[in-house]
C-alpha cells in the first residue's frame, strides 16, 4: 500500500460537499456574524472611536473596540514557538500597521454586521511610519535567532581572503518582494459556547497550537477550548497559528453566550495573516577556473514588523548546499510599520534559493561552464557547516536524471542565440534542497470489533492528503483493505500532533501510525498464540502475515474480526509517536534533507519581452514516497508557485499609507493554468533510514525550492539579460 497513488479517500466527501469546513457548521443553530474593522492608517493612534451608530443599527449585538475588549493574555516570548503564544487584539489605541483590527461588529446576519462595521467612526492621529524597506535598510539589526530557532549567522574558514583571491568572483544582490499565502479557503471560524467550554471550529494547520493560543489569549484552561478542524482548504503557513478572526469570535461568543462566526475577506488576508518578508540578498561566490567554489557568502536583510519579530531563515539551507571551505551567512532585520512577516511555504528556502541559484548560474556563465556541471563539481562529502554526514543525499542523481529527461544537452550554450519565430528560447536549471524536520506527534490506532481500524489524531489535512497516506500506512501495518480503515483528524480531544507545517506532517503522523500498528500486531499475535480457541494457537508467529483482514501463519488463518472479539478491550488500542528532532540523535548525527533539480524552458517575445513558460521538469529525492499521486501534486503545486515567484507575485506597498495597493487576487498575480503549459515532477525511488522507520521525508515545500531560479535562469539564457529584482516582469526586461 505504501507509495501507491491511491486516490484521496476524502475526495468524494469534498466534491459532494459532505466535508464540512470551519464556516459551514450549522449543528449549533443560527450563529451570529462578526466583521472586523481595520485601521485606515499604517502608523499612529486612535484619538476617538465612536460606536454609537453601529450599536444602534439593526440586528447588532455587540461592537468591540479597545475600550471594551476583555483583558487578554500577553504574547509570551518564553514560549518557544509563536503559534502557541497568545494573540491579543484590540489591546489599545496604537496602530501598528494598516488594516490592524480596531473594532469588531457582531450582528444577527452577515449583512447587518458588515453594515454596522461601516458605521464605526474612527479618528486617528497619524504618525510617521516607516514603510519603505530600501530607505530604512540602514536600521537593520541582528535577531537573536532566526525562524525555527536557527542560528542567525555562521562563519567557516576565512571568507574575505578566499573570496578576494578567487580566480572568478560573483558578487550580486537580489531582491524579493512581499508574498502571501492565499489558501482558497479564507481564514474562518465558528465559535460555539457550551457551558464553560468553547468549541472552536477553525481552519488551522496545528490544532494543538490553536488550542494553546486561544486559551492563552482568553486566559482560560486549554481543556475548556475544543478545536475542531477536520477539513482545511489550504494553509501554506498562514494557518500555522490562529489570527484575529478566531480570537474576536471567541471573545464575542464567550461574552454573548451564542455561536459567532467570522471569515476574513480576501483583502483582509493581505493584512492579518502574515506574509513572506521582503528581502535583499547579497550572494558572493569565489571559484577557481575549474569551477570549484572556494568562498561562498549569503547575507540577507529582510523586513520585520516592529512589534512581532519574524526572521525568515533565508540563508539557512545555503549552509548545507555546496562544498566551499570558506563561508559566511547572515540575517538582518529592518523594522517597518507593516504587517508581520510569517511562514509562507518553504520559509527561507524559497527566496533564498531564488538568489543563491541565480548566483550559481551567474558563476557558470562567468566560468563558461555548464550550470549542471558546476553543481556536480561542488558536491560536498559532508555537510560543510555542521561537519556531519548527510543521511541520504541524492542531489547528483536528481541533476543527472533531470538533465537526461529534459534534454538538457540541447540547451543553447550562448545566451540569446536561439529563436523560434518571435520567441527567444532559453533553458535554465536550479538545484533544490530543504531540511527535513521531525516533531512530537502522537496517534491512536484502535480496532473496532468488526476488524475495522480507526486512526485518531489532532493532525490536520490541509489539502495535502493526510487522510489518504494515513489510510495507506494503517492498511499496510494491519493487513487491511483501505476501506476497512477510518481516519479521524483535527480534534483537540485526539492525541496531540505537531500538525501540518514545515512539510513534517505526513512523515511524523505516518511514522506514529506505523509504530502503533506494530504494537497492535504484536498484541494480536500474543493473543492467538496463547488462545486454544484460535486455529493459530501455538504457532510460530515470526512467520505471521496480516493480509485481507486475516492473520495467516503457515497454512492456518483466522479472521481479525474473530480474534478481536476474544481480546481484552484495553488491548484493542495503541498509541504511536514520533519525538522532537532535538531529542533524536539521528538529527544531530546526520544532515537530513530532501533534494531536487529543476529544469525550465521559456520563450521571451523578442519585441514585447512577454515571457511564456514552455516546459518545467522537477526531479526529486524525498526518501520513501507515501503516495505517488499526492506527492506529485504537492511538488507540482510548489513548482507552479516557484514560477509565480520568478515572474508574477509581488505585493506593492503604498509608501504614504503603508497599505498594500494590490491586495486582492485580481491585482496580486499568481499563475493560472494558461501560464503553465507542460509540467512534470518525477520522484526517485528512495528510503532514508536515518529519518524514521518508514524512510519518508517531507515533500510539500520541496517543489517551490529552486523552482523560480530555474525559470529566471532560463530567462537569462533566452535573452542574455539578468534580472535580480524579482519578479521578472516585462518592464524590467525591456
Ligand atoms: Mo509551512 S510555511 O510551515 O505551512
Amino acid at each position: 500500500m505504501i507509495g501507491q497513488g491511491l486516490n484521496r479517500v476524502d475526495g468524494p466527501r469534498k466534491v459532494t460537499g459532505r466535508a464540512t469546513y470551519a464556516y459551514e457548521y450549522w449543528d449549533a443553530g443560527q450563529p451570529l456574524y462578526g466583521v472586523i474593522v481595520g485601521a485606515a492608517i499604517g502608523k499612529g493612534r486612535i484619538t476617538r472611536i465612536d460606536t454609537e451608530n453601529a450599536e444602534q443599527a439593526p440586528g447588532v449585538r455587540m461592537v468591540m473596540t479597545h475600550h471594551n475588549a476583555p483583558e487578554q493574555g500577553p504574547r509570551d516570548e518564553s514560549i518557544p514557538f509563536e503559534y502557541w503564544r497568545a494573540q491579543p487584539v484590540l489591546t489599545g489605541p496604537d496602530v501598528h500597521y494598516h488594516g490592524e483590527p480596531v473594532a469588531f461588529a457582531v450582528a444577527e446576519t452577515f449583512e447587518q454586521a458588515r453594515a454596522a462595521a461601516a458605521l464605526v467612526e474612527v479618528e486617528y492621529a497619524e504618525g510617521r511610519g516607516h514603510f519603505d524597506f530600501a530607505a530604512h535598510e540602514g536600521d537593520a539589526y541582528a535577531p537573536k535567532k532566526v525562524n525555527a530557532g536557527i542560528a542567525t549567522d555562521t562563519a567557516v574558514g576565512s571568507f574575505d581572503a578566499a573570496f578576494h583571491t578567487a580566480d572568478v568572483q560573483v558578487d550580486q544582490s537580489y531582491t524579493t518582494p512581499y508574498e502571501f499565502s492565499m489558501p482558497m479557503e479564507p481564514h474562518a471560524c465558528l465559535v460555539v459556547p457550551r457551558g464553560e467550554d468553547l468549541y472552536v471550529h477553525v481552519s488551522c494547520q496545528i490544532v494543538d497550537a490553536a488550542q494553546a493560543s486561544v486559551a492563552a489569549t482568553l486566559r482560560t484552561d486549554p481543556a475548556r477550548i475544543h478545536i475542531v478542524s477536520p477539513y482545511v482548504g489550504g494553509g501554506f503557513g498562514s494557518k500555522l497559528g490562529i489570527h484575529a478572526e478566531t480570537i474576536l469570535a471567541a471573545l464575542a461568543a464567550r461574552a454573548l453566550r451564542e455561536p459567532v462566526k467570522v471569515a476574513l475577506t480576501r483583502q483582509q488576508m493581505f493584512q492579518l495573516v502574515g506574509m513572506r518578508p521582503t528581502s535583499r540578498q547579497r550572494v558572493r561566490l569565489g571559484a577557481g577556473h575549474d569551477g570549484q567554489l572556494t568562498a561562498l557568502a549569503h547575507d540577507v536583510t529582510a523586513h520585520t514588523n516592529r512589534d512581532v519579530e519574524f526572521a525568515e531563515q533565508t540563508a539557512a539551507t545555503t549552509r548545507s548546499l555546496y562544498a566551499a571551505p570558506h563561508r559566511l551567512t547572515s540575517h538582518r532585520l529592518t523594522p517597518l510599520d507593516l504587517p508581520r512577516g510569517s511562514d509562507v511555504r518553504a520559509p527561507g528556502e524559497a527566496p533564498g534559493l531564488l538568489a543563491v541559484e541565480s548566483a550559481m548560474d551567474e558563476m557558470a556563465d562567468a566560468l563558461g561552464m555548464d550550470p549542471v556541471e558546476l553543481r556536480l563539481r561542488n558536491e560536498p562529502a559532508v555537510d560543510p557547516e555542521r561537519d556531519v554526514p548527510y543521511s541520504d543525499r541524492h542531489l547528483i542523481d536528481c541533476l543527472r536524471e533531470g538533465a537526461r529527461r529534459f534534454g538538457w544537452e540541447n540547451r543553447p550554450a550562448t545566451p540569446a542565440s536561439v529563436r523560434d519565430g518571435r520567441w527567444l528560447v532559453g533553458y535554465g536549471m536550479s538545484a533544490a534542497i530543504r531540511g527535513h524536520f521531525q516533531g512530537p506527534t502522537a496517534v491512536r490506532v484502535r480496532w473496532e470489533t468488526d476488524g475495522t481500524a480507526v486512526v485518531e489524531s489532532d493532525m490536520t489535512d490541509i489539502g495535502t492528503g493526510t487522510y489518504t497516506v494515513l489510510t495507506q500506512v494503517a492498511a499496510d501495518g494491519l493487513g487491511l483493505p483501505p476501506d476497512r480503515v477510518r481516519i479521524e483528524l483535527g480534534r483537540s480531544e485526539h492525541p496531540t500532533s505537531w500538525g501540518s507545517g514545515g512539510s513534517w506532517g505526513a512523515a511524523n503522523s505516518c511514522t506514529a501510525v506505523h509504530r502503533a500498528c506494530a504494537t497492535l500486531r504484536e498484541r494480536v499475535l500474543t493473543a492467538v498464540h496463547a488462545d486454544t480457541r484460535s486455529p493459530l494457537h501455538g504457532r510460530n508467529s515470526s512467520h505471521a502475515l496480516f493480509s485481507d483482514g486475516h492473520v495467516h501463519i503457515g497454512d492456518a488463518s483466522e479472521a481479525l474480526s474473530e480474534i478481536l472479539t476474544r481480546m481484552p478491550p484495553e488491548d484493542l488500542e495503541a498509541e504511536g509517536e514520533t519525538r522532537f528532532m532535538g531529542d533524536d540523535s539521528n538529527y544531530a548525527d546526520y544532515s537530513i534533507n530532501t533534494y531536487g533539480a529543476h529544469f525550465a524552458e521559456v520563450g521571451v517575445d523578442a519585441d514585447t519581452a512577454e515571457i511564456r513558460l514552455r516546459r518545467m521538469l522537477g526531479v526529486f529525492s524525498v526518501g520513501q514516497v507515501l503516495n505517488a499521486k499526492t506527492a506529485r501534486s504537492q511538488l507540482i503545486g510548489g513548482m507552479i508557485w516557484g514560477a509565480g515567484a520568478a515572474l508574477e507575485e509581488e505585493a506593492v506597498v503604498d509608501l504614504r499609507s503603508g497599505a498594500f495597493i494590490n491586495r486582492d487576487l485580481a491585482q496580486y498575480l499568481v499563475p493560472v493554468h494558461a501560464d503553465i503549459p507542460d509540467i512534470d515532477a518525477i520522484i526517485l525511488d528512495g528510503y532514508d533510514d536515518k529519518a524514521n522507520p518508514l524512510g519518508a521525508k517531507g515533500v510539500g515545500e520541496l517543489g517551490i525550492c529552486g523552482a523560480g531560479a530555474s525559470v529566471a535562469n532560463a530567462v537569462f539564457n533566452a535573452t542574455g539579460t539578468r534580472i535580480r529584482d524579482f519578479p521578472i516582469t516585462i518592464e524590467k526586461l525591456l
